[in-house]
């Protein structure tokens, strides 16, 4: 029992929060580029232009697009097997509405797949990674447009011919359910309704953010038809945020409570995404949300023809909930909840919980019964550099520690589970926060909350033990 022989393991990371470069190569303006700095209690704002006098964490990121030759060798150092990372959008159709591609875009990644095959890595690669081109929300108000299914088609076009040879493994779109969240519409769907300003208290229109993850679905599906078609050995899957809850006590609502939880929130997406057609309980959804949903005959049927080869997941943390307001609560990634008394939590709030990935991953495999794959998990946390220069993050190593022995007893579960990319395997750009020094990483680097550092990369401890990590295939933790 154990890890299958060809278990990917590697690193993740998403284009707007590491890349950098956002003004170069002929890249355009993306939502993430509008998103100023922010931290735990003071939000990030979203402007309509950049403002002077503001800055915006995603412009500089971790410069990546200076930095890629001497990243990847380091993960391949570290004996990775796969990399996670996106396509900006932007690089490739600026607006997103060019008839042309941008030819020094499309060369950069290039060069970055090129230089992850001279090292023997596997890019995996997100299409829509919270980086939606920012004139579609000018123009169109995001996905609440239907225009934008042919115009993500023909990005995917695009890359899916330019890249045939040098990708296999897709997702459409990252975190897809986050727009069953209000914290969704600006991130996960490019929808900035008028009056919003800021990240965490956006205006929200049901109607419009039920609609724009219609037609997320609709254009991913037609995305996985047109990847099989130009090659058909493109591994193209659908990528959920999980947010488990637990029922906090065994009242009949708390269970209720918890069901209906994971149908809005957890299972939502992917069972369009994987059964091609929408679930029993999405009529009572759209009821209580009051949206009337414009689904046609051709839609249903793009559906089901374009359903996802594998299901990957993003898994950090848990909640309780309860049928009773009165309970304090903790903080989560997209998602806030009841504190669970059996856990501890992260310097974010964010409950840590192995054994509640272990239930995720055999209560998914057992509804769609086709691989999974963690594509994001991890600790974000302080990390003090010593006088040295040496990093002891002992605290990040018993993390993903835990999680890894929890996935294996998944495996040995019964579960058919292809990879693990850890989130931020270099330090990134909080996605929540815009801080630098929320770090996930194996792999340090020099910059802080307003770009300010050399962007010098380091090895912490972890660096060491992921790599035995993944020399033992995953026995020696
Ligand atoms: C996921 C996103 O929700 O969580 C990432 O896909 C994000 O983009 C990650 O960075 C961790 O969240 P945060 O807020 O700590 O960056």
């Amino acid at each position: 029992m154990g890890f299958r022989d060809d278990f990917l393991w590697g690193g993740a990371t998403a284009a707007n929060q590491f890349e950098g470069g956002y003004d170069e190569g002929g890249k355009g303006l993306s939502c993430a580029d509008m998103l100023t700095n922010g931290t735990g209690s003071s939000p990030r704002q979203i402007t309509r232009t950049l403002e002077k006098g503001m800055y915006y964490p995603n412009h500089v990121a971790s410069d990546f697009y200076h930095h890629y030759k001497e990243d990847i060798a380091l993960m391949a150092e570290m004996g990775f097997q796969v990399f996670r990372m996106s396509i900006a959008w932007t690089r490739i159709y600026p607006t997103g509405m060019e008839t042309e591609p941008n030819e020094e875009g499309l060369k950069f990644y290039d060069d970055v797949f090129d230089e992850l095959k001279a090292h023997g890595i596997e890019p995996l690669v997100t299409i829509s990674h919270y980086e939606l081109p920012f004139y579609l929300t000018e123009h169109y108000n995001g996905w609440s447009s239907r225009e934008l299914i042919d115009l993500y088609v023909k990005f995917c076009g695009t890359i899916f011919r330019r890249y045939k040879d040098k990708v296999k493994y897709w997702l459409t779109f990252n975190e897809i359910n986050c727009g069953t969240l209000a914290l969704g519409n600006y991130m996960s769907l490019g929808i900035l309704n008028e009056g919003t300003r800021s990240f965490l208290e956006q205006k929200d229109i049901p109607q419009l953010r039920y609609q724009g993850m219609h037609h997320q679905f609709v254009a991913s599906a037609m995305a996985v038809k047109l990847g099989h078609e130009i090659n058909p050995d493109f591994r193209i899957g659908c990528m959920i945020a999980l947010m488990p809850t637990y029922p906090l006590t065994c009242h009949p609502e708390d269970m209720l409570k918890f069901q209906k939880q994971w149908q809005d929130i957890n299972y939502y997406c992917g069972d369009v995404m994987v059964r091609g057609e929408y679930p029993h309980y999405a009529k009572r959804l759209w009821a209580e949300q009051g949206v009337s949903l414009e689904i046609t005959d051709e839609d249903r049927k793009i559906l089901k023809e374009g359903t996802v080869d594998f299901y990957s997941l993003s898994y950090y943390q848990t909640n309780c909930v309860s049928h009773s307001d009165d309970q304090s609560m903790t903080g989560g990634n997209l998602l806030a909840g009841v504190k669970n008394p059996y856990l501890k939590a992260s310097d974010w709030g964010w409950q840590i919980d192995p054994d509640g990935l272990r239930y995720t991953l055999n209560d998914l495999y057992g509804r769609y019964r086709i691989p999974l794959m963690i594509v994001e998990n991890g600790l974000g946390a302080y990390d003090r550099v010593e006088e040295d220069g040496s990093i002891h993050d002992d605290y990040r190593i018993a993390y993903l520690k835990a999680h890894i022995r929890a996935m294996k007893e998944a495996v040995d579960d019964g579960v058919d589970l292809m990879g693990y990319t850890p989130w931020g395997c270099i330090d990134i750009v909080s996605a929540s926060t815009g801080e630098m020094k929320k770090r996930y990483g194996f792999i340090y680097v020099d910059s802080d909350d307003f770009g300010n550092g050399s962007f010098k990369r380091s090895k912490k401890d972890s660096f060491r033990w992921y790599r035995k990590v993944i020399r033992s295939n995953g026995e020696e933790l």
